[in-house]
């Protein structure tokens, strides 16, 4: 058997020093450094050359790349269309794939949804369930519909056991819920741990490629969106799938972060429902049916997530701050990308919404991280600021450069006509942007100035700034046009 050795390991970056020290010599975090068991046995590197001896019949030579027989590429189709789109196809026999999300997300339910579906067509399937019972399990399952023979389920954490039932049911597919719960006794009696995780996937994934079962693994994320056991897990797996949406409301988003089996560009996009996830075909009717029309701070956004068109809106709310520093709020948008545009915005019309609470909300938990979203989160606040609602009919999208430039962004001819599907008339984009489809009437803008211009926010925002923002919060009751917010 291998043997056990000490070493200490950075719970930041992942790597290993043979002693301890205060500060981590890869990623200079101070105090990350946390010993743990590894197992010796290491593949190591064999002695050739001058007065070595020959390695004889084991030796292994090289192949020419171009002569390499790929063999048949199987993918079993996980009978939810959402996530085969993500996949490529499928799931592929003997792969490893690690889908993380936050507790709550969706995870357990869309896995046992793809089980049961593979159950039924490609045999026996097993969910290794370590943080639900069996019975737990059940009653969740129930509200999925009927469920094949071939669906089995195991209520363990010790991985030995574990590879122990994989081997005497041989599985097509083996889900592991959750990586964080499952445990070796060998290296201790706590699951989570770096090295549990580690070690653990290690096992399940040398079981997967020997079996030939695809497996995946449920991994929790942090708050701050790290899989616990950071980035160790990532580079073990073929697959890293991350499932994203806010708990509150029903919109998920499944994208492949790493993708070993094809591309990663695509995304998948599923609502939970009283009968597990569905896919949504038109999601950005979904985001749009609860838009108000006619009020200031509203702007849509044409955005794109992965290879997909997705029209969003984007909510802008700018208050008085109350004495002590101004909130800034950003809600499915990054942080600094809004004090980047209050920035450029304060910089260009001498407003100083930098002093007032701002809170910005893309809808429907979609994360706008792309920077097309900025002419839309500017336009926005802009809206907000001056209290004029943007027209009904106008789309928008964009990047907006410190200067205030506007950039021409990927893909425009997509957005476009998707904002044409779905009735947008006009669409404000910068200066290079192709013609739209017909029914689209394209205005080119070269800079945000121009695009304020173009909405006639320009003579209330410049009022604004004449009014003396920086008296503080009484000075907003003389403003020509009071702040006002959107519901
Ligand atoms: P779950 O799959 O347990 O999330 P995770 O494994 O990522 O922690 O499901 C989360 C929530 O979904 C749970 O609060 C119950 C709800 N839910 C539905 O709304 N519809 C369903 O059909 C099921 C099974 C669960
Ligand atoms: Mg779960």
């Amino acid at each position: 058997m291998a043997k056990l050795r000490t070493v200490f390991r950075c719970a930041d970056c992942g790597v290993a020093a043979a002693k301890w020290v205060g500060r981590c010599a890869q990623c200079g975090t101070w105090g990350s450094l946390v010993d743990e068991l590894v197992r010796d046995g290491a593949p190591r590197r064999p002695s050739t050359g001058p007065g070595r001896p020959s390695l004889g019949a084991g030796a292994v030579s090289p192949v020419p790349l171009a002569l390499v027989d790929t063999g048949p590429t199987v993918s079993w189709a996980t009978g939810v269309a959402e996530l085969d789109r993500v996949l490529g196809g499928g799931l592929v026999p003997g792969s490893v794939t690690l889908l993380g999300g936050e507790p709550g997300i969706g995870k357990s339910t869309l896995l046992l949804q793809v089980l049961a579906s593979l159950a039924a067509t490609d045999g026996p399937c097993l969910l290794v369930s370590a943080e639900e019972s069996a019975p737990q399990v059940r009653l969740r399952a129930g509200r999925l519909g009927t469920l094949p023979d071939g669906l089995l389920v195991l209520a363990e954490t010790s991985v030995p056991l574990i590879l122990d039932a994989i081997d005497r049911c041989a599985p097509s597919v083996c889900v592991i819920d959750s990586i964080q719960a499952v445990l070796d006794p060998e290296l201790g009696p706590a699951p989570g741990s770096l090295t549990q995780v580690r070690e653990c996937a290690h096992l399940l994934a040398r079981m997967a490629k020997e079996t030939g079962t695809a497996v995946i693994l449920v991994g929790h994320v942090t708050k701050d969106g790290a899989l616990a056991g950071p980035r160790a897990l990532e580079h073990a797996v073929d697959t890293v799938l991350s499932f994203e949406g806010d708990r509150h409301h029903a919109l998920r988003l499944l994208r492949a972060v790493k993708h070993r089996f094809g591309p990663t560009g695509d995304l998948g996009l599923l609502e939970m429902t009283d009968a597990g996830m569905k896919g949504v075909a038109d999601p950005s009717t979904l985001l749009l049916g609860d838009r108000r029309t006619g009020v200031p701070g509203s702007a849509v956004v044409a955005a794109l997530e992965g290879r997909r068109p997705l029209v969003v809106e984007v909510q802008s709310l700018i208050g008085l701050a109350p004495g002590h520093g101004p909130r800034r709020s950003a809600q499915g948008v990054d942080p600094g990308r809004l004090a980047l545009l209050l920035a450029v915005i304060d910089r260009q019309f001498r407003s100083k919404l930098s002093s007032f609470e701002v809170f910005v909300s893309a809808v429907g938990g979609v994360k706008l991280t792309e920077p097309a979203a900025d002419l839309g989160i500017a336009l926005a606040l802009a809206s907000s600021a001056a209290g004029i609602a943007l027209p009904d009919d106008l789309v928008t999208f964009g990047e907006v450069g410190l200067g205030g430039e506007l950039r021409q962004v990927p893909h425009s001819a997509r957005r476009l006509a998707e904002a044409a599907r779905l009735g947008f008339g006009q669409a404000l984009v910068p200066a290079s942007v192709p013609d739209g489809p017909s029914g689209l009437t394209v205005a080119r803008v070269s800079t945000l100035a121009e695009a304020v211009a173009f909405l006639h926010l320009g003579p209330p925002l410049r009022a604004l700034a004449e009014t003396s923002w920086a008296e503080g919060s009484s000075s907003l009751q003389s403003v020509p046009h009071p702040v006002e917010g959107v519901g």
